[in-house]
């Protein structure tokens, strides 16, 4: 067991630079997840970790040891891919002890430790299979068991879950989910899925062109975003962003939403003539509250319990509402919604920088 430390971490790939200064503390048996749109840097942050990639700047601390120069080999880190990378010609049980059979370990302690991952991972039933003969999920699993075997004292997983349909995703988390809480294990999850993120995180790390926009708890993230970017990014459906003014009287008006006024309790008031936008969740609209709009519905989507309206499809500014029987309102309808100003984030449409 081992937490980590990155200080200043840098990657540059020729002249580009692709990872731009990380700091970063992971506590023993923290579970983390690296999020961010594809090509954000996830991967190869993740594979200087594992001492795939080689470490341009700062450095690198697994249990307080420095690791940055260290073999992959070396570091106490068992990583899995997206791509399960099984030997297609052995056996379950022969792919996941493979690496200790190498590692020169006695045959009858493979056989335990194999006996005890694949219990832990269901696959008791399958050892003998070859790869071809399983699921995506059986074979990530695979995968999974080829790590824990070795008792790394970090996991390191970078998009495990990518290959497989929906369904057989949401149960994945579940069975990831459980084994980080039977291993007490370090774990480093890639994934560019917020709801995986959200799911599975002590910790999230949302990443952005190289550089940490903000670390926090799920719901830290959430409720109290930093930025607009991550506050686009994290909660599902997305968050709606509406144009806003503020006034030479201090007041934020909805120019789009007949200037109506949304009462926010900012220790500074913005510049008149500033161009903000005012985040809204989709959740986060209801009947009853203090700022009122009216809407007319595009398209409405009824998924039994919760429905969807869709507003200004198309348009720079689009909205999204969450609504609960609403089973009358469809195309066209004008919709009378309402949102509590508390619940909304002011930013500077320029920066992003939230305005608080
Ligand atoms: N070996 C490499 N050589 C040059 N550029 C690379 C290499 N590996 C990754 N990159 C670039 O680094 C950036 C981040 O890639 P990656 O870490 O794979 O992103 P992510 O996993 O978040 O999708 C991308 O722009 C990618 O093209
Ligand atoms: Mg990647």
């Amino acid at each position: 067991m081992a937490g980590l430390s990155l200080s200043n971490v840098r990657k540059s790939f020729g002249q580009t630079a692709i990872i731009h200064g990380v700091d970063l503390h992971i506590a023993d048996g923290e579970f983390v997840v690296f999020v961010g749109p594809s090509g954000c840097g996830k991967s190869t942050l993740l594979r200087m970790i594992a001492g795939l990639e080689s470490v341009s700047n700062g450095t690198i601390a697994i249990g307080g040891r420095d690791v940055t120069h260290l073999d992959p080999s070396g570091r106490g880190v068992a990583m899995v891919f997206q791509s399960y990378a099984l030997y297609p010609h052995m056996s379950v049980r022969d792919n996941i002890g493979f690496g200790l059979r190498m590692n020169g370990v006695p045959r009858a302690e493979v056989d335990r430790k194999v006996a005890a991952a694949a219990t832990a991972l269901h696959l008791t039933e399958l050892l003998d299979r070859r790869p071809k003969q399983l699921s995506g999920g059986q074979r990530q699993r695979v995968a999974i068991g080829r790590a824990i075997v070795r008792q790394p004292d970090v996991f390191l997983f970078d998009e495990p879950l990518s290959n497989l349909d929906a369904e057989l995703r949401v149960q994945m988390r579940l069975e990831i989910a459980r084994l980080h809480a039977e291993l007490a294990a370090t774990m480093i999850y890639v994934t560019h899925d917020q709801v995986e993120a959200m799911t599975l995180a002590d910790k999230i790390v949302v990443l952005r062109a190289g550089s940490v926009e903000q670390a926090g708890t799920p719901l830290s993230l959430y409720d109290d975003p930093e930025n607009l970017f991550v506050a686009g990014f994290i909660g599902s459906p997305r968050m709606n962003f509406l144009r806003a003014e503020c006034g030479t009287d201090g007041m934020i008006r909805l120019p789009d939403h007949r200037n109506v006024i949304v009462p926010l309790t900012l220790a500074a008031a913005p510049q008149p003539g500033q161009d903000l936008l005012l985040g809204v969740r989709p959740e986060h609209f209801a009947p009853d509250e203090a700022v009122s709009l009216n809407l007319t519905v595009d398209l409405v989507e009824h998924l039994g319990g919760a429905s969807y309206a869709y507003i200004g499809s198309g348009t720079a500014h689009p909205l999204t509402i969450e609504m609960r029987d609403a089973r009358k309102v469809g195309r066209g309808t004008v919709l009378e919604t309402s949102f509590d100003p508390t619940r909304a984030f002011l930013f500077d449409a320029r920066t992003g920088d939230r305005l608080r």
